[in-house]
């Protein structure tokens, strides 16, 4: 039915009206990307001529209802706009940053976020959210690895599931679920030397095999939109790839949805020398496949002319029109225009307890226990004294981290105020920062508020440190450190902060750190010496409570990484899937073998570790059978028991190797997980069903397929876990 609505409207469609569709404006000044050369009157008279398809960064019922009224009363055809906004980890109640809520491996959880953003974003008139990003990435210095699910595609592909079923819903015409946008097309977290917008260069494998599972899972899942990169891949930019937009996406795929250009992506192929001018980047972008350009300019600009010279082929601007229209038919906008504009949703729905219990809630099964040397955690609530140390330790800001939305600043419950209302009047709790963090590159200006060097503070914080039975030490990144255009070539925490450490480490062995970042950081000096650590990542509204909350045992840590963490940057790009290479071994102290001469190959901890206050046994690992052909199964189970004192939780993880390939193949991949909970003393058998599906890959036929041979398959509790079997496959 939808279809044939479509069809109608197309047809009384002028060429202008259809291209309108495909411009994306931005309505505000903001900082998502260079200020608009076009001032808000223009943009308003063109609003009214029905020539904007949609509106990004218009938030509040007011506003989207102004503006919509704007094209519904005045515009021709009266097609009603879409509000797109950066809705990354939450709207104005916030979640743990995506890598960090991605370590729950907890799917309902995370669909359970995803969900609440929805319902907050669109009582405040939004209804097409910009995400998830499904990047894979592999490397840290990298601004924008905090957006994502970290580094494997298998896993990311179930986090992108999960967080577009929690946008969409059942029903995209529900009002509290929006349409979500896939980004970035494609390859983006493989910018060279993590630097943000930089040159990709990648072979097939790596983008069939690790880039592209996680879009195809998302096309699967039944995504409205996708945004393409602002990456170039092997010598073309993303945004004018035809072979990854028009021909895998949208041909091989079948895919109806559509893709929005990233912030003006197609002029911004000019600078990467792929187009000589704004028309030649429109016909080129258009061509290949994007429907949506937003704020290039270079689609209202250019694409009528472009059908008149005979360039464009206008059933090229129809089929994107097509696209564009069928999510607005599908959110159901042209039944009421207005559905997003309710004030009394906007009053009720966001930033309510309820929304701030799930953001605590998922906060919580975020946090990752690196280390607990001699069972210093969880914290007794009766100890005598506490010392909450370090800059971060009551900073109200930074757990918001980056893409924060319409979060307020400085509203976050911060780790000093969790300690405080968790533990009793009777714990002497002392605070000192020790050092400054600074602030963080926030907008276009750079702003160092502080003077980050100064570590005058630290002998207040020994001081504290002395005296108290306990030190937790609140450690990182600032908010601002990472996200969009936050490329660091450092991963280390700052020198005053490593200073801090050692200060009082050396003072009072019993440091808990909890570290606060928004990628991984190479710790090396305070993984040795720290007894116990808790990766805390930028939480949410909730931070400090839900750190709290597993400080003092209230919840048994379950978390687990869903990226490696280095020894150190020069190991970047380190990732546990990777290749043998041809020389993977050391022997006898042999010089000539794949290894750095002055660190470890390892990381300093591996994807998939996590620990908790509880042990787990895996035994009985069995296989049904030692080989199976195509159309057969086989499974593989084994028995996981808490063999510790506390109810716990434990992500088992089940990795295969593919021994022998037409193209080489990773050391191990990740092929199932499930997060179970155990009473203390409790068993349960796991078991994961292997059919040709969990061995395909893209091989060197150029398609997905299963190659017979010979496979070792490890199951555990993290990716370092060496419990092993075999089993063949044939044809
Ligand atoms: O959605 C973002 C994108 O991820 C990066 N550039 C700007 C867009 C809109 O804010």
């Amino acid at each position: 039915i939808i279809e044939n609505k479509i069809d109608s409207l197309l047809s009384i469609m002028t060429l202008k009206e259809k291209i309108g569709q495909l411009v994306l404006y931005n309505g505000s000044w903001d900082v998502t990307g260079p200020p608009s050369d076009l001032g808000n009157k223009e943009k308003f008279e063109k609003l009214k001529n029905g020539e904007v398809g949609a509106m990004l960064n218009v938030t509040s019922v007011e506003a989207t209802k102004k503006i919509q009224s704007d094209v519904m009363e005045h515009s021709r055809l009266k097609i009603p706009l879409l509000f797109g906004y950066d809705v990354i980890h939450g709207y104005k109640t916030i979640f743990p940053i995506p890598l960090g809520e991605s370590a729950s491996w907890d799917l309902e959880a995370i669909k359970k976020s995803s969900s609440v953003a929805a319902k907050e974003a669109t009582a405040s008139g939004i209804n097409w959210a910009f995400g998830p990003m499904v990047d894979i990435s592999r490397d840290a210095r990298w601004g924008r690895i905090m957006e994502g699910a970290g580094e494997d595609p298998f896993f990311g592909s179930k986090v992108a599931v999960a967080r577009i079923q929690g946008f969409q819903g059942e029903d995209l015409s529900n009002t509290n679920t929006l349409a979500a946008c896939v980004k970035h097309f494609a390859a983006y977290g493989f910018a060279e030397g993590g630097r943000d917008y930089n040159t990709v260069s990648i072979g097939e494998y790596e983008l069939h095999n690790t880039v592209l599972p996680p879009f195809k899972a998302a096309v699967e899942a039944g995504v409205a939109s996708m945004m393409s990169a602002f990456n170039e891949v092997d010598g073309i930019p993303a945004t004018g790839h035809k072979m990854l937009q028009r021909d895998i996406l949208k041909k091989t795929w079948g895919w109806d949805g559509f893709i929005v250009s990233d912030w003006a992506s197609i002029t911004e192929m000019i600078y990467h020398g792929f187009a000589k001018d704004k028309n030649q980047a429109a016909e080129k972008a258009i061509i290949a496949g994007n429907d949506m350009d937003m704020e290039g300019k270079a689609y209202e600009t250019g694409l009528e002319e472009l059908v008149k010279d005979g360039k464009v082929d206008e059933n090229l601007i129809e089929d994107a029109a097509r696209r564009i229209l069928r999510v607005k038919y599908e959110l159901g906008l042209f039944d009421d225009a207005y559905k997003y504009s309710d004030e009394a949703r906007e009053k009720n729905d966001i930033y309510t307890k309820e929304n701030l219990e799930a953001s605590r809630d998922v906060a919580k099964k975020s946090i990752v226990l690196l280390k607990n040397n001699n069972d210093i955690l969880p914290l007794r609530k009766d100890l005598k004294s506490i010392a909450v140390i370090g800059p971060l330790a009551n900073d109200k800001d930074t757990p918001i981290g980056s893409w924060r939305a319409k979060a307020v600043p400085n509203s976050a419950v911060s780790l000093l105020e969790g300690i405080k209302s968790a533990v009793g009047k009777s714990v002497s709790i002392s605070h000192a920062e020790g050092v400054k963090l600074g602030v963080g590159q926030r907008s276009f200006i750079k702003e160092l508020k502080v003077n980050r060097e100064d570590v005058t503070g630290i002998a207040e914080a020994v001081n504290i440190a002395k005296n108290a039975e306990v030190v937790v030490m609140a450690i990182g990144e600032e908010a601002f450190q990472s996200g969009e255009g936050r490329s660091q070539v450092n991963i280390e925490l700052t020198i005053p902060q490593q200073k801090l450490f050692d200060a009082v480490w050396e003072v009072n062995k019993n440091i808990v750190v909890t570290l606060m970042n928004g990628r991984p950081l190479a710790i090396t000096n305070i993984a040795e010496k720290a007894p116990a650590i808790l990766e805390t990542w930028h939480l949410g509204s909730e931070s400090g409570n839900a750190i709290a909350d597993v400080l003092f045992g209230d919840y048994n840590p379950s978390g687990k990484l869903p990226v490696s963490f280095p020894r150190h940057v020069g190991q970047v790009p380190i990732y546990y899937n990777a290749k043998n290479t041809g020389r993977p071994l050391n022997k006898d102290g042999m010089v000539f073998w794949s290894h750095y001469t002055d660190e470890k190959n390892d990381p300093l901890f591996p994807f998939g570790h996590g620990l908790s206050y509880t042990t787990f046994q895996y035994k009985d690992f069995k296989i049904s059978e030692d080989s199976f052909s195509s159309g057969e199964e086989i499974t593989v189970s084994v028995t996981v028991t808490n063999t510790g004192k506390r109810k716990g939780k434990e992500v088992v993880q089940l990795y295969i190797q593919d021994l022998i390939g037409s193209l080489t193949r990773p050391i191990k991949e990740l092929k199932g997980f499930e997060l179970i909970e155990l009473e203390p003393g409790q068993s349960k058998e796991v078991s994961f069903v292997i059919t040709q599906e969990t061995i395909q890959f893209y091989t060197a036929n150029k398609k997905w397929e299963a190659e017979p041979g010979d496979f070792k398959i490890f199951i555990g509790g993290s990716s370092n876990t060496k419990l092993e079997k075999g089993f063949s496959f044939t044809k």
